[in-house]
C-alpha cells in the first residue's frame, strides 16, 4: 500500500498533486511519500517484533541514502547498514547513533575501516579472514575493540536476477560456508576484535522465501557448532532482500510471511536477530515524475520519448526491471507504446510494447516503485543533471536533494597547462 493515488483526476503524493511539484521543481524529479515510508518501516518492524524477542533493524542505506529519508527511518527506530565511508557519514549526519550502524561490504578500505573504528561503529560485517586480520591490527593500534560478525556465503540460490544474487559460492560475498568455523575461531583469538555473530545476505528482490529459509537454517547449524566449540555467537544478521511488487496486482510474500518464516527458521536460537532491509521499506515510497518530450512514430509501436533516462533510473537498463508507468492526468484512454529516454543508446529503454495510459507531448507520467535503487544509482551520463528529490508530508512538501546542474560538474574539471593554448 502506498500514498500515490488519483484525486480529482490528478495523481497525488499524499495531499499534493504531482503536477504542482513538476511545475515548481521541473522534471525528471523523484518524489517520496513520508507516510508511505513510515508505514512500511512500521509494518516490517512490527511483523518481526511480534514473533522475535530481540531484534535490531539496520536500514540498508544504499537503497535510498537521502538524508531526509534516513531521518524518517531513524524516528522509527532503525539503525543503518552502510557499505562505505560516505554512507556511514550520511547515517551519522541523520542522527543515527554509531552504535546502531552496521558496516557491510566486500571491499572496505583501510581508510574506511579506520574511520569506522574512530566513529565507534556498532558492528563490522567481515567479508573475509584477510579483512578481519587488517581490522584487528587497526583497532588494536588505536587501543580499541571492533565488534564484528562474520559474513558467510551459504551457497544458496536466491532465485532472483543474477546481477543481484549474492549467496552462491561463485559470488564474491562472505567466506565459504565450509571454512567459516575455522575463520571464526582464528578471528576470535585476535586482539582488537570482538566476534559476536554471523551474517548472511543471499540477494535482493527475493520473491520466494524458501531459499532464505534454507540459508537461515544453515546459519543456525553453524551457530550451534561454534557455540559448542565455546565461541560467543550472540547476534545473527539475516541481511535484507525481501522483494516488493513492481506490477499492480502482483501478489508476493509480505513482511508477515517473512516474519513467520524467520520465526520458524530461528526457533530456539537465543540470539539478537538483525535485519538489513532496503527495498521493502523504500521501494513503493517513491515515484519518478517525467514529462513526455514527444511521441515518435515507430514501426511496431510509437516511441514515447520521456525526459527521464537510464542515468536517472538505471534499473530497467541494468536488470531489465519493470516499473509501472502511469499518467499524472489519465484520460481513461490507453495506448501500446515503447517508453524510451533521450540517451544515445538502446539500453535507455523503460518499456517495449507496453499498454499504458495514453499520453502526448507535454504530458506528465510517473514510473512507480522508484524509491529504492532509484536516485541513489543516478549519474550524469550524457552530461545530464543529477536528478532532484522531493519529500511530501500530507499537504506540504520540500526539495530534499537539489538538482545538480551539468555546470557544477563541469566546474570540477580542469584543462591542464599542457593542453591549454
Ligand atoms: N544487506 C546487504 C549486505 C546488501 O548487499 C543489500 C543489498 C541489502 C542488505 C539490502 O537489500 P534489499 O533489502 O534492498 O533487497 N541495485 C539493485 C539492488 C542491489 C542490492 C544490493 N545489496 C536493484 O536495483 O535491484
Amino acid at each position: 500500500m502506498d500514498h500515490f493515488e488519483l484525486n480529482n483526476g490528478v495523481l497525488h503524493a499524499e495531499g499534493v498533486p504531482l503536477d504542482r511539484i513538476a511545475a515548481e521543481v521541473g522534471t525528471p524529479v523523484y518524489v517520496y511519500s513520508r507516510a508511505t515510508l513510515t508505514r512500511h518501516a512500521r509494518v516490517f518492524r512490527d511483523a518481526l517484533a511480534a514473533v522475535l524477542p530481540h531484534i535490531h533493524l539496520a536500514f540498508a542505506v544504499k537503497s535510498n541514502p537521502n538524508l531526509a529519508v534516513l531521518r524518517v527511518l531513524k524516528a522509527e527506530g532503525y539503525g543503518a547498514d552502510v557499505v562505505s565511508e560516505g554512507e556511514m557519514n550520511r547515517a551519522l549526519a541523520a542522527g543515527i547513533p554509531a552504535a546502531d550502524i552496521v558496516f557491510s561490504g566486500v571491499g572496505k578500505s583501510r581508510r574506511e575501516l579506520t574511520a569506522a573504528v574512530h566513529a565507534g561503529i556498532g558492528q563490522f560485517n567481515l567479508e573475509s579472514e584477510e579483512e578481519g586480520v587488517e581490522l584487528a591490527a587497526i583497532a588494536a593500534a588505536l587501543g580499541k575493540t571492533a565488534v564484528c560478525a562474520l559474513r558467510v556465503n551459504p551457497n544458496v540460490d536466491a532465485k532472483t536476477h543474477a546481477k543481484i544474487s549474492t549467496g552462491k559460492a561463485d559470488n564474491k560475498f562472505g567466506v565459504a560456508y565450509d571454512r567459516a568455523a575455522d575463520i571464526y575461531a582464528r578471528l576470535s583469538g585476535l586482539e582488537g576484535l570482538s566476534m559476536r555473530g554471523l551474517a548472511v545476505h543471499i540477494g535482493s528482490q527475493i520473491t520466494d522465501l524458501e531459499p532464505s529459509r534454507q540459508a537461515f537454517v544453515k546459519m543456525g547449524e553453524l551457530m550451534r557448532e561454534l557455540r559448542a566449540a565455546g565461541y560467543t555467537v550472540s547476534h545473527m544478521d539475516l541481511g535484507g532482500g525481501l522483494g516488493v511488487p513492481y506490477k499492480v496486482g502482483e501478489q508476493l510474500p509480505g513482511p508477515d510471511d517473512y516474519a513467520a518464516m524467520v520465526a520458524d527458521a530461528t526457533k530456539g536460537w537465543d540470539a539478537t536477530i538483525m535485519f538489513e532491509p532496503g527495498r521493502v521499506i523504500t521501494g513503493n515510497s517513491g515515484v519518478l515524475i517525467t514529462e513526455v518530450i514527444r511521441v515518435k512514430q515507430g514501426v511496431n509501436a510509437p516511441f514515447v520519448v520521456v525526459d527521464a533516462a537510464m542515468n536517472d533510473l538505471a534499473r530497467p537498463a541494468m536488470y531489465d526491471a519493470w516499473h509501472d508507468f502511469v499518467a499524472v492526468r489519465p484520460t481513461g484512454e490507453s495506448m501500446v507504446a515503447n517508453i524510451v529516454g533521450p540517451i544515445c543508446e538502446s539500453s535507455d529503454t523503460f518499456a517495449m510494447g507496453r499498454t499504458i495510459d495514453a499520453v502526448k507531448a507535454g504530458d506528465l507520467g510517473v514510473f512507480r516503485t522508484a524509491g529504492a535503487y532509484g536516485a541513489t544509482m543516478a549519474n550524469t551520463y550524457n552530461s545530464r543533471p543529477l536528478v532532484p528529490e522531493v519529500m511530501v508530508d500530507g499537504d506540504r512538501w520540500a526539495v530534499v536533494a537539489e538538482r545538480i546542474e551539468p555546470e557544477t560538474v563541469l566546474a570540477a574539471e580542469r584543462i591542464p597547462d599542457w593542453l591549454a593554448g
